[in-house]
């Protein structure tokens, strides 16, 4: 069947969502995204990512689209018109559409697009098993707090990392993790969590924010702070934290096996949290 998609106030067939060539999201990547998880019929962390979005479009004082409370009218009839109860809500706002120059045109107006993504996402099996990372240098521009859609970094990242055999690549800068190419890097040792600090060199991530609410209320040790690839190669546990993958676990980091090649007792007890939190 096909999919309902949104584009600019209009519910289209799939085939009919249609973007003109000076739309600045083609031409410069001139735009921001978020990906916004549904579990059961229900949005997760949504307000989360819409400040996000209101920081990322602030920050490169783009407008909004739409209000706010159109955004959210707007995420609840596409999961109702696509029967979507448990995948992802992909939405994108670009500068909108002008002849090509690169300063910001005066008159445009922005362009919302959104599509879904059915998924399964709770009984993702390779949350049973464990995902394999490679590392690779990150070549990314220096605002990676902003949620643009200028993305191909992290395209060459993935696809380094699946013609390896391995789910994700972990950048690194400087001799230190930043994250991953679409998600946040944690390493488990002594029972303690370590994740870098936010900063402009990565996303602040929202399921990252409420794996940090939910750790203090289960007792959890969080330590934000940057860390190596070759401490990383040496912890107890390894994961990622995603929109579309939750709470991840890692098990081969360039090869180098990590907790046995077995997800950990500290990862699985997040992942369950975070689940049981959603709703799952
Ligand atoms: N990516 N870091 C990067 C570079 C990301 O692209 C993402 C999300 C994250 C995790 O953020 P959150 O927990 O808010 O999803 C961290 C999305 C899922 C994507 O591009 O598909």
């Amino acid at each position: 069947m096909a999919r309902t998609v949104y584009v600019n106030g209009e519910y289209v067939p799939e085939n009919e969502g249609k973007i003109s060539i000076f739309d600045r999201g083609f031409l410069f990547a001139d735009g921001v995204y978020e990906v916004t998880a549904v579990i059961n019929g229900k949005l997760v962390d949504y307000d989360p990512h819409m400040e996000r979005l209101e920081r990322s479009l602030s920050e490169l004082r783009m407008g909004w689209p739409c209000t706010k409370d159109e955004l959210k009218a707007m995420h609840l009839e596409m999961m109702k018109r696509n029967a979507l109860t448990e995948g992802i809500i992909y939405m994108q706002v670009t500068r909108g559409i002008a002849d090509r120059q690169f300063n910001f045109p005066k008159d445009a107006k922005s362009t919302l697009i959104a599509f879904t993504q059915a998924m399964k996402l709770a009984e993702n099996p390779n949350a049973v098993t464990g995902v394999k990372v490679i590392s690779t240098p990150d070549i990314r521009w220096a605002r990676r707090d902003i949620k643009t859609v200028m993305l191909l970094a992290p395209v060459l990242g993935k696809q380094a990392a699946y013609e390896q055999g391995a789910n994700e690549a972990w950048m690194i800068e400087d001799g230190f993790v930043t994250e991953g190419t679409s998600s946040n890097a944690y390493i488990v040792k002594d029972g303690k969590v370590i994740t870098r600090g936010l900063s402009n060199s990565i996303l602040a991530g929202c399921t990252r924010r409420s794996l940090f609410r939910l750790a203090k209320e289960h007792g959890v040790v969080i330590e934000e702070r940057s860390f190596t690839i070759d401490e990383a190669y040496d912890a107890d546990e390894a994961f990622l934290t995603s929109a579309s993958q939750f709470v991840m676990p890692i098990v081969e980091i360039d090869g180098h096996r990590i907790g046995g090649g077995q997800p950990g007792p500290v990862v699985r007890k997040l992942r369950e949290m975070f689940l049981e939190e959603a709703g799952k």
